[in-house]
């Protein structure tokens, strides 16, 4: 299998832009006609459920909200964020709407990865609190109706867990198999490249040439048994090895431990990459070296193996032996939704129920705002997946911020209102990132010394790291915005922080925040927004984006958005004779009364029903 966007997206955790590099089959089909100003109307509808049922499953209709939990709230003063710290904040996610959290990893690690690095499955890290508080935290989110998933991180531990230490220890260890082992070749075998020279080890070399996504070989030497080991990511996140039983059954072992607690369910850290080619292949070429100075490969052997969604399909029956609807969140950076509907299980959807669409929100390594494309992306996941539940998410922890990477820096704040209004305008669940709602921008390192993600270090100054998106929460314009007591936060606050936070943006009627929750309260009680069908407006437009949602016995709702910094006049060809608005940032269409001849200013959103 060559998943061709994969491999460049996948690897691209060290790209400035840590966008998926995007596959251009997707432009071929478009083909769409310029027209600006008036707009034939042609509709398309789309194959999506219009009948929203009681009986679905809460994530069906959910927003879901990543916290970054080193950065959200700090409890205690030490300049890190920690769970006291988000259960303190419950009534601010309440006010937002949001129905679920998902926790980035707080269990006990070195933070090599700042938590993905994980050494013990079944705990609290002490910076972060402990098993008491996270109860706590759970309990105190169901009392505010919301529900609380966590990361796990099942290809890789850290080097500092146990199973590792014992692994590493000897070849006889029962744990040394729970890992990928290669003896690897000796330096002078034919086809060694000076490149593979590079991680010589008492004459061996690493038996292939595939590299780590975080930088340099994927192989790392243990004298101890004159053995490299595997790792995808850095040198301390030793892969697991999947093909060994006992380790499937250790890690559901660890899932059962936190669903046992109450959580709602998991995301999935990396899950395409859990196994390798067993013939170890080198992988192919792609042409230049990345960030890291490492050749770009394509990830055929790496990443996105057929043998994953064995694990997967076992891993959905465990899950859904709990009540309550647990559900499975996928990081699935792949190719095009072809592939994308592999991780629901296809037709039989009996794989994840959520993997994420990354194809709407990381376009490529020039994100820009494109109706065409987003148009494409959006019927594609309405469309090619089997009638599931699309999944799309604009912003994470990895990646510079939509905000900046989608925003021309003249309209940055009414470019994030528009990826909002599609984030939840559509049927898609909707999952963002803490501090898209305020507007929080992503603020790069400006000096090596400061920076604090390896690969910003390893790779400066072509790649600066994942610091910039990960800056404290900014709740006031007091001192540290006030995350916390302390003034030297693990990472310092943004510079905007003294009119881009809540505290300023709960009182302003027009803010980034009053946005979101305006829509998040419309998705909720809109019945054609919450539920409805979707069919595409203006299908030729390169300019606006629109659509209407329709469910039976209600008005629908149509959607405009206009992609463009000129102004553009659309009309919009359905049935109804007029329409009252429910949602918009642009002032002159907040009393409109027509669908025809109405005329959105720059990266304006409109959302209105049709009477
Ligand atoms: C994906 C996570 O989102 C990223 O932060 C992490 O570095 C890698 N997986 C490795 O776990």
């Amino acid at each position: 299998m060559v998943c061709e966007g994969v491999s460049m997206r996948h690897k691209g955790y060290g790209t400035r832009v840590r966008g998926f590099a995007f596959t251009a089959v997707l432009l071929g089909v478009l083909g769409m006609a310029a027209m600006r100003g008036g707009v034939a109307a042609t509709a398309q509808t789309t194959g999506m459920d219009a009948s929203a049922k009681s009986s679905d499953p809460w994530w069906k209709h959910a927003v879901v909200y990543e916290i970054y939990p080193r950065s959200f709230q700090d409890s205690n003063g030490d300049g890190i964020g920690d769970l006291n710290g988000i259960t303190s904040r419950l009534d601010y996610l309440k006010g937002l709407g949001i129905d679920a959290m998902w926790i980035s990893p707080m269990y006990p690690s070195p933070q090599v990865d700042f938590g993905y690095d994980i050494s013990n499955y079944e705990a609290v890290d002490p910076q972060y609190g402990t098993l008491a508080d996270m109860d706590r935290l759970i309990a105190e989110s169901k009392k505010h109706n919301i529900r609380v998933c966590l990361d796990m991180v099942l290809n890789h531990t850290s080097d500092k867990h146990q199973w590792f230490i014992d692994a590493a220890s000897s070849r006889s260890n029962p744990k040394h198999d729970w890992y990928v082992w290669n003896d690897g070749k000796p330096a002078n075998a034919p086809g060694v490249t000076p490149y593979q020279k590079r991680f010589e080890h008492d004459g061996m070399v690493p038996p292939n040439n595939w590299v780590s996504g975080f930088g340099g070989s994927a192989w790392e030497w243990v004298p101890a048994v004159h053995q490299f080991y595997y790792h995808e990511f850095y040198k301390q996140q030793p892969d697991l090895n999947w093909r060994n039983p006992a380790v499937e059954q250790a890690m559901f072992g660890a899932m059962r431990f936190w669903l046992d607690r109450g959580i709602a369910g998991f995301r999935l850290d990396a899950i395409p990459t859990l196994f390798e080619d067993p013939q170890l292949r080198d992988e192919r070429e792609t042409g230049g070296v990345n960030a890291q100075g490492d050749p770009n490969l394509d990830d055929s052997y790496t990443n996105n193996l057929p043998e994953v969604h064995d694990v997967i399909r076992r891993m959905r029956k465990m899950v859904e032996a709990y009540p309550g609807d647990r559900v499975l969140i996928g990081e699935t950076y792949l190719p095009n939704t072809a592939e994308l509907d592999k991780w629901y299980g296809g037709a039989a959807q009996d794989e994840l129920q959520l993997p994420m669409d990354m194809l709407v929100g990381f376009h490529g390594d020039h994100d820009h705002l494109d109706a065409a494309k987003f148009r494409q992306h959006i019927e594609e996941a309405e469309t090619q997946i089997h009638g599931a539940q699309p999944l799309f998410v604009f912003d994470n922890h990895d990646n510079v911020r939509a905000i900046n990477r989608y925003g021309d820096g003249a309209h940055d704040a009414e470019i994030n209102k528009l990826l909002a209004a599609v984030l939840f305008t559509t049927k898609a669940t909707a999952l963002m990132y803490y501090g898209e709602e305020i507007g929080m921008t992503t603020t790069t390192p400006t000096r090596k010394e400061d920076v604090k993600d390896p690969i910003g270090i390893t790779g400066w100054p072509k790649e600066k790291g994942r610091d910039g998106e990960r800056t404290p929460m900014q709740w006031t314009a007091g001192p540290q915005a006030g995350f916390s007591t302390n003034q030297h936060p693990w990472l310092p606050v943004a510079p905007n922080y003294k009119t881009v936070n809540v505290a300023v943006e709960s009182k302003e009627p027009d803010s980034q925040l009053d946005w979101f929750k305006q829509l998040i309260e419309l998705r909720r009680s809109n019945p054609a927004l919450h539920s409805g069908s979707m069919t595409m407006l203006d299908t030729s437009s390169p300019s606006v984006l629109a659509y209407e949602r329709t469910v039976e016995g209600q008005p629908a709702v149509v959607v405009a958005m206009n992609f463009t910094a000129q102004p553009q006049t659309i009309s919009l060809d359905v049935p109804g004779t007029g329409v009252k608005t429910l949602a918009t940032d642009d002032p002159t269409l907040k009393s409109a009364t027509s669908l025809k001849n109405v005329t959105l200013a720059p990266f304006a959103a409109w959302v209105a029903a049709v009477q």
